[in-house]
């Protein structure tokens, strides 16, 4: 088999109806829209109705994908769900969507790297279509953060948010796509961003009620100045790490496209790398942060307005809870 070089031939991406504005956050907990938008960037975030899972936005952004790649289900060899809100405990919401999407007989498993999923989801891909286990794989970061989110901590509440993105990714001889991944863990710093287990079988002291209005509900925990801070410092070094790994000069890439947690992070990330906001696609302000959903959301943004062309350098990035992070470089191919 020649070399293989894995491209994103379809995007797409799907975000509920319902839209969770900061003045609304204000009636809900001790806050104001003007503390949101100056420290995180956010002005809004969707939030999944009562009666949709992260399955079914999963499939709301695949099918949009797989019908930007020309393809159907049954062309898929593989199908990654990234997410930290599963539908259940299992199965895997890979096969739930798998079913939903019609599709049959193709592995199809979760990962879970948090807010990472993504750029770990894809690194993974990547990296078992090189090496000949599959020619055509769907990869979907879908969340329904809400479900996790304790409505009544202004500390958290107000910076996440709903949605899903989804690649088809695609093996061919043609060079371009993913260029390279670098990857990393220390779960040293596992208990400064968490969410104990929903279910009560892992958490018997804890049940949590799923609802918006839910009171009180133990769920994300994070302890912001300390993430903020590691964060800054880890993706500042992992974007330099993703350059040298793929041998490019920083003043070569064309776009960031970074995890959407904080305006604050994006800028200084955006700043080692020496580009300008204009370079960045940043969706937060719209979208909040919604972990692994983020960055396929925020690449789709890039590319239905039109913004890219064959050709240019990608970085992706992100940070999560764990702590786990990681970047990307592509070379955009559509
Ligand atoms: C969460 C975050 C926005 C908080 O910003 P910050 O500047 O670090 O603020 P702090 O946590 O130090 O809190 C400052 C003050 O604002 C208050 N505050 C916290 N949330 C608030 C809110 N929603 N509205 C108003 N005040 C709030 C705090 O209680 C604190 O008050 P005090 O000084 O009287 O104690 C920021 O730390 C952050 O973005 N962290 C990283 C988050 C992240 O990336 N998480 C996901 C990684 S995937």
């Amino acid at each position: 088999m020649n070399e293989q070089h894995v491209h994103l031939t379809g995007i797409g991406s799907y975000l509920p109806e319902r839209v969770l504005s900061n003045a609304e956050l204000e009636t809900m907990v001790d806050t104001s829209d003007s503390w949101i938008q100056e420290r995180t960037g956010i002005r809004e975030r969707h939030i999944v109705a009562a009666d949709q899972m992260t399955s079914d936005m999963a499939v709301e952004a695949a099918r949009i994908a797989l019908n930007d790649a020309g393809i159907g289900i049954d062309d898929i060899d593989a199908l990654i769900v990234s997410t930290t809100t599963p539908d259940m405990v299992f199965p895997a919401t890979a096969t739930v969507v798998q079913a939903k999407l019609g599709g049959k007989d193709f592995p199809a498993w979760d990962i879970q790297a948090v807010c990472s999923g993504f750029v770990y989801g894809l690194a993974m891909a990547d990296g078992m279509m090189r090496a000949g286990m599959f020619r055509r794989v769907l990869l979907i970061g879908a969340e329904a953060m809400s479900r996790i989110v304790n409505w009544q901590d202004r500390s958290t509440c107000v910076l996440f948010g709903d949605g899903a993105g989804a690649v088809v990714l695609e093996a061919k001889e043609k060079e371009g796509g993913v260029l390279g991944s670098v990857l990393h863990a220390d779960g040293a710093y596992r208990d400064l961003l968490k969410a104990h287990h929903p279910h009560p079988g892992a958490s018997p002291d804890r049940v949590v009620d799923f609802s918006l209005d839910a009171a009180g509900v133990a769920a994300v925990e994070m302890k912001g100045n300390e993430v903020f801070r590691v964060a800054v410092t880890k993706l500042g070094q992992v974007v330099g790490e993703i350059l040298e790994h793929c041998q490019v000069d920083k003043g070569a890439v064309d776009w960031l496209v970074p995890h959407q947690a904080n305006i604050r992070i994006i800028q200084a990330t955006a700043k080692k790398l020496g580009m300008s906001m204009e370079r960045v696609s940043t969706t937060v302000r719209e979208h909040g942060n919604t972990s692994s959903a983020s960055i396929p959301l925020a690449l789709d943004e890039l590319y239905r307005t039109g913004k890219l062309a064959a050709g240019q350098l990608i970085l992706l990035e992100a940070f999560a809870g764990g702590f786990a992070w990681g970047a990307n470089l592509l070379r955009w191919s559509k």
